[in-house]
């Protein structure tokens, strides 16, 4: 398999972003779409607790148990609320810089790794988490078949998949529609987006993320050991999804 290796420091923009936001400087993070479209959202959110999340995240940890892998970490928000509750967890991010920061705040187990790479023993861990849209890093239909069937060899046998994503489709964002028209015109999956973080004079490199429907989900998911058990709606297109393993 192709390694993804860790982000060079020239493109680790979003852990640029995350470590002047540890310094206690007011930032945003800056996400570009690759036909131009730009959205920025104030990187607070990657530190805040419990009673400032999304109630979707808060509901997600109510399925934790046992071993915890959190996938996208970050600044390691929610693999500190579970440390805290005694949890045994792991945040792997393919940042180097966030996973300095997730260190400095006292995670006891966290490990600079891309998703594509996450490889671990058979039976390592109960649960995985995907918060903050991180459904989003599964990236294509096919790769998160792969990955899938990747995660079923390193989990238990009543693991689960503990995922938060956005149904593309739930906008009126014609910028949005237009994107999804052409990414089905050109054979893709409508929520294929493909973009990259900017933080100053850093650059991210670009990289697809996938926002799915749940029937979309339910697609992905046949054949790969995981089933959706239970979708949990917000008031907005964000979900959560609790897929289990067959
Ligand atoms: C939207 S942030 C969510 C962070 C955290 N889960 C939260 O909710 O606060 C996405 C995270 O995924 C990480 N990331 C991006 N691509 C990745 C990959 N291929 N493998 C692992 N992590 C990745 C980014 O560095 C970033 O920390």
């Amino acid at each position: 398999m192709r390694r993804i290796k860790a982000l060079k420091p020239e493109q680790d923009a979003f852990g640029e972003m995350i470590w002047a936001c540890y310094k206690g400087e007011e930032v945003y993070e800056v996400i570009e779409r690759d036909d131009g479209y730009i959205d920025a959202i104030s990187s607070k959110i990657y530190f805040s607790d419990y009673e400032d999340w999304h109630p979707i995240e808060q509901k997600a940890m109510q399925f934790v148990e046992g071993r915890v892998l959190d996938v996208g970490c970050g600044a390691g928000r929610h693999s500190l609320y579970l440390q805290k509750k005694g949890y045994d967890v792991l945040g792997i991010d393919v940042s180097p810089l966030v996973i300095k920061v997730c260190r400095l705040r006292d995670l006891k187990k966290a490990e600079v790794m891309a998703i594509e790479d996450a490889d671990f023993k058979p039976d390592s861990f109960d649960r995985i988490i995907m918060m903050g849209n991180n459904f989003g890093l599964f990236g294509g239909f096919k790769k998160a078949r792969r990955l899938l069937r990747k995660f079923h060899r390193m989990t238990s046998e009543q693991a689960l998949i503990i995922a938060v994503t956005r149904d593309p489709y739930k906008t009126d964002n014609a910028a949005h529609l237009e994107y999804h028209r052409l990414n089905k015109m050109k054979g893709r999956m409508g929520g294929k987006v493909k973009i990259r973080n900017k933080f100053r004079k850093y650059v991210g490199r670009w990289f697809d993320y996938l926002m799915v429907s749940k029937e979309e989900m339910k697609e992905i998911l046949k054949g790969t050991g995981w089933k959706t058990r239970q979708f949990i709606n917000s008031a907005n297109s964000h979900y959560l999804a609790i897929i289990e393993r067959l």
